[in-house]
């Protein structure tokens, strides 16, 4: 695929230090873009500077939400060199999201092209120090200029990205989670399963509610009994119990993230025994009265790994302390090491660009 690449006339200041960087909170020169109708499909791949789209008031991803996306990161190694994690999982995943929303999907080998020239072309902006890395946002947006509901005739894929260290404000330090009693985020049947971006929007009334009161992140129950564990809002969850590491099943309305996928795989490896099953919230109390619930954490691209030290349900609190547990900084340890070239990759999940 021919990618041209227009380069922008005013490159900004990179950040001056990379402590404190956040999340997302500022993008590069640079964007991939491409389009696609119905009598091309997609085409007009280039790479243009960072700046706003122009689409109809009208498109259907304004008012219904029609879009997908991804996370996905460009790691610094220690020799200088850059690499992405698992990057043909984020496409392949793309492409399940949207055909769960009636998007056309894009060649998983087009999708790694992408990705791939735009961190050539933004590769200065890769930072280097521990913890960070350059986060890249794979998005498709359906355009249009009718509101009847249906698909759209149009669409667009773009990339951004956006060098970013910790997910949470005070980094691997173990954060307070609020398990949602009343609100679901997903439903069996529903989108919970794709990432699009209606599952984020219907669960900020909680989250914020939530941070008022001090939490972090709201961990969200199944929406038909609101008593089976999902995920958290942007990753999913993992239990150590008795030595076991206990994570919700993919039932099909929590996202089968990649990090989790990796963690089992790296649990696995270790002989730590794996569940993948239904988990209540009663059997987390139950396990937490009787000391046997040891560590608690989040997997994902942005947040990697994020010991849970509180966890409260209604009245009932479940503390599991400051420190961050064995397994959870065992996991952090091999997949960040993995990740930055540091630990020897025997699942071939990395890839080097030169
Ligand atoms: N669950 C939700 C809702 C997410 O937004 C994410 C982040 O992408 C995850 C789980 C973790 O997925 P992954 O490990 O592929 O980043
Ligand atoms: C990621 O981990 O990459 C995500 O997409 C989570 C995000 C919603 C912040």
């Amino acid at each position: 695929m021919d990618i041209p690449v227009l380069r922008t006339q005013n490159p900004k200041a990179k950040p001056q230090s990379e402590a404190g960087l956040g999340f997302c909170k500022r993008f590069t020169d640079h964007m991939f873009i491409m389009e696609y109708n119905e009598n091309d499909g997609w085409q007009n791949a280039r790479i243009q500077p960072y700046g706003p789209l122009q689409i109809d008031p009208a498109s259907p991803v304004l008012h219904y939400a029609q879009e997908i996306f991804e996370g996905m990161k460009a790691y610094r190694y220690e020799d200088g060199r850059i690499g992405l994690f698992r990057p043909m999982e984020n496409a392949k995943r793309m492409n399940r999201s949207a055909e769960r929303m009636c998007i056309p999907p894009l060649d998983p080998d087009i999708q790694l092209e992408a990705i791939k020239k735009i961190v050539e072309v933004e590769k200065d902006w890769v930072p280097k120090s521990k913890g960070t890395s350059l986060y890249l946002r794979p998005t498709i947006i359906a355009e249009g200029n009718t509101l009847g509901v249906h698909a759209a005739p149009r669409y667009i894929y773009f990339i951004i990205c956006s060098p970013s260290g910790a997910y949470y404000e005070h980094g691997l330090a173990p954060i307070k989670i609020h398990i949602e009693p009343n609100y679901v985020r997903s439903v069996k049947g529903g989108t919970g399963g794709a990432k699009t971006g209606g599952n984020y929007a219907c669960s900020l009334r909680a989250a914020e509610d939530a941070k008022k009161h001090g939490f972090d992140q709201v961990l969200w129950l199944d929406g038909k009994k609101n008593r089976y564990v999902e995920e958290v809002g942007a990753m999913n969850v993992a239990f150590i119990i008795d030595g076991k590491l206990i994570t919700p099943s993919l039932s099909g309305s929590i996202l089968a993230g990649i990090t989790r996928d990796s963690v089992l795989q790296l649990a696995r490896d270790k002989g730590i025994p794996v569940e993948e099953r239904q988990i209540s919230v009663y059997e987390l109390l139950d396990a937490y009265k009787v000391g046997k619930l040891t560590e608690a954490f989040g997997t994902g691209t942005a947040a990697v790994i994020s010991p849970i030290g509180e966890m409260v349900f209604k009245d009932q609190v479940m503390t599991l302390g400051n420190d961050i547990g064995p397994i959870s900084q065992f996991m952090y340890d091999t997949l960040t090491g993995i990740q930055t070239g540091r630990i020897f990759d025997e699942h071939n999940w990395t890839m080097t660009l030169a």
